[in-house]
């Protein structure tokens, strides 16, 4: 199931390089970036005084002033929040961890599950899920990304020609799907099939288009997974989230994305500038990015 450290460089490395920018100089200022954040992530890891001064201040703070209350929408720019009409997308491309991380971040998508599509077992779970393929479920606003931009997305993050698994995970649970709602997201699916096939004849796209049919999330333990191992960003958003909080949050989904160091590059680099500044000020908080 977990992603090898070599084989996720690699799928970095591809999906960045998918993505526009891929000026050299820029991508070095990146990673001496990232570089730069692992060593302060690093000095905060040792600095005796600077983890007692955290946990001073996180035990000091009731949790009811604790408690965070995310902002809606994931961007700056203020929208009214409440009654925008969101998009829901459903994607199987691998291991539901990775596919969380790789949504999670992009502008426009305000939510992300992991969970269970494309099989007719009933009450799916992790030890046994039938017939079903690991997903991700993905709530986004169409005025900021489109169905046919994900797509994109899709395409780039993961190698629609591996049969039976995906990297290093084998079985069919880690196949590739696109889950389509209408015939206009279904022509969509099946052009932009199409066109990947039509990149290389040597082997077979073997990605499935399939009506939209239920979806089950995963357990509590499999949302937000990348976020989850990094004791450092859970601090940064305050420590002990509900599992609810990490479900419905936009900022979690983001920094899960930013954790698998998967997110387009601007938006890394947008997310190391902040947390580079929380870290300046001595305030452990991050409330949104
Ligand atoms: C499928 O599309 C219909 C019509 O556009 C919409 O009302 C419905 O909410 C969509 N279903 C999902 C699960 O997104
Ligand atoms: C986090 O909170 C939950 C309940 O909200 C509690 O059961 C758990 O022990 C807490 N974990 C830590 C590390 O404080």
């Amino acid at each position: 199931m977990p992603i090898s450290s070599d084989m996720h460089q690699t799928f970095c490395a591809h999906f960045r390089t998918s993505k526009k920018s891929t000026d050299p100089k820029l991508l070095i200022s990146i990673s001496s970036l990232q570089m730069n954040l692992t060593e302060r992530r690093n000095a905060i890891f040792l600095s005796p005084t600077i983890s007692i001064f955290i946990l001073i201040i996180i035990s000091l703070a009731p949790y009811s002033t604790l408690s965070i209350r995310f902002p809606d929408q994931i961007s700056e720019i203020p929208k009214e929040p409440s009654n925008r009409p969101l998009k829901t997308v459903i994607f199987a491309l691998g291991s539901f961890w990775r596919s969380e991380a790789v949504f999670g971040c992009l502008d426009g998508v305000v939510r992300t599950t992991a969970g269970y599509a494309g099989g007719s077992k009933l009450n799916p779970e992790y030890r046994s899920l039938g017939d079903h393929a690991e997903s991700v479920q993905i709530e986004y606003d169409p005025r900021s990304i489109s169905f046919r931009q994900l797509l994109e997305v899709f395409w780039t993050s993961h190698d629609s020609r591996q049969v039976f698994g995906q990297g290093p995970d084998v079985g069919n649970q880690y196949r590739s799907i696109i889950f389509t709602n209408g015939t206009e997201e279904y022509s969509l699916a099946a052009q932009s099939k199409e066109r990947e096939q039509t990149r290389s004849k040597m082997s077979v796209v073997t990605t499935q288009i399939q009506q939209l049919g239920t979806f089950y999330p995963a357990e509590p333990e499999h949302q937000k997974f990348e976020l989850k191992r990094n004791p450092f960003l859970l601090q940064l958003i305050g420590g002990n989230l509900s599992a609810e909080e990490l479900e419905r949050s936009s900022l979690a989904a983001k920094l899960n994305g930013y954790a698998a160091e998967l997110c387009p590059p601007r938006m890394q680099r947008h997310i190391d500038a902040k947390i580079n500044d929380i870290l300046r000020k001595g305030w452990p908080i991050l409330r949104e990015v």
